[in-house]
């Protein structure tokens, strides 16, 4: 076995060690009654969400822009247990609709144990083409939104000792081909929300902050995107939704999933090269 081998094997070893010792225990019980907003909750990652949140008897308001899609998702979670689910449409490419989301919430449900912010916005898997009104409109919709709902949710998540969380991707980590718009508004918010952690730890704030790290997840979305263009393994929506929970349930700072995206961010930082090279050939691309 060559040296290279033995490092990745040990990091990847230490990795996985690491992350599973230091996971606190998840009790479902806590989110029995618990309030909760969800993002982008009409399909994908969002919709698993709602319907582990309704199993454990939360109380659900959720949005995306698709009114009749949400009220049947809401229905689904009154049967699987939810004690409220709650909708509202809306779009985050608004300048006001992130407010009023978050108004209505805190009207229906009385304050937030947890604020969930999940929804992305459609955009091309494609080289990048030079369209920066896209790019500006994806700021919305994938930033501007996520830091506008965060500040105004935060008065009530710090009188109930809440939870923030935010669904990045290992593209906010990571930069890859095809994804110019998106990996742009993934960095954005780790950067924000980076700088945000800081500053709420400093304050002694009640509010936990976790920023969650996808790799690629089977959403009918993604799927869509990525295939005949890269063959990687894609893991279940429903579980990446349950892991999101309970990073948020236990105040973990980051989430890894699946966990091997951990070593990817960290592979990329000590060979460059070797990732870049791997990166440019994972792609089916004739030029
Ligand atoms: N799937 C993956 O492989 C993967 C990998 C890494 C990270 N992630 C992250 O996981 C999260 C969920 O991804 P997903 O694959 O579940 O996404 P998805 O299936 O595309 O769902 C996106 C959600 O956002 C809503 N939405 C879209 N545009 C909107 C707008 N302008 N205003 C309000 N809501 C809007 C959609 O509903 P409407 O169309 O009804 O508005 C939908 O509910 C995202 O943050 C994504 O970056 C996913
Ligand atoms: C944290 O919560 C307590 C109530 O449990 C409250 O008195 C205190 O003001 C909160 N801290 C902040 C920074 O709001």
């Amino acid at each position: 076995m060559g040296t290279f081998t033995k490092i990745i094997l040990a990091s990847i070893c230490v990795a996985y060690i690491a992350v599973k010792w230091t996971s606190p225990t998840f009790n479902e019980e806590s989110l029995r009654g618990a309030r909760v907003v969800v993002t982008g909750a009409s399909t994908g990652i969002g919709e698993q969400i709602a319907y582990h949140l309704a199993r454990f008897g939360a109380q659900i308001v959720i949005t995306a822009r698709r009114e009749k899609v949400l009220q049947q998702v809401a229905e689904k979670c009154l049967s699987l247990g939810a004690q409220k689910a709650l909708y509202i449409a809306a779009d985050m490419s608004s300048d006001t609709d992130p407010d009023r989301v978050v108004d209505f919430a805190l009207e229906k449900l009385g304050g937030f144990d947890f604020v969930i912010l999940n929804h992305i916005g459609p955009s091309p898997f494609t080289m990048w083409g030079g369209d920066v009104e896209h790019t500006k409109w994806l700021m919305k919709v994938n930033f501007f939104s996520y830091i506008q709902m965060a500040w105004r949710s935060l008065p009530s998540l710090e009188q109930s000792k809440g939870s923030l969380v935010v669904v990045s991707s290992l593209l906010g980590k990571m930069p890859s081909p095809f994804v110019a718009p998106y990996t742009s508004t993934k960095f954005a918010l780790n950067g924000f929300f980076g700088s945000l952690y800081h500053e709420l730890a400093m304050k002694k704030s009640n509010v936990s902050l976790s920023i969650c790290t996808l790799g690629l997840i089977d959403t009918e979305a993604a799927m869509q995107k990525v295939k005949d263009i890269v063959a990687i393994p894609a893991y279940p929506a429903s579980d990446t939704a349950l892991n999101i929970i309970i990073t948020g349930a236990t105040r973990q700072q980051e989430l890894f999933y699946p966990w091997f995206t951990y070593v990817v961010a960290i592979t990329r930082e000590w060979f460059p090269s070797m990732t870049n090279y791997v990166i440019q050939n994972t792609y089916n691309y004739t030029s």
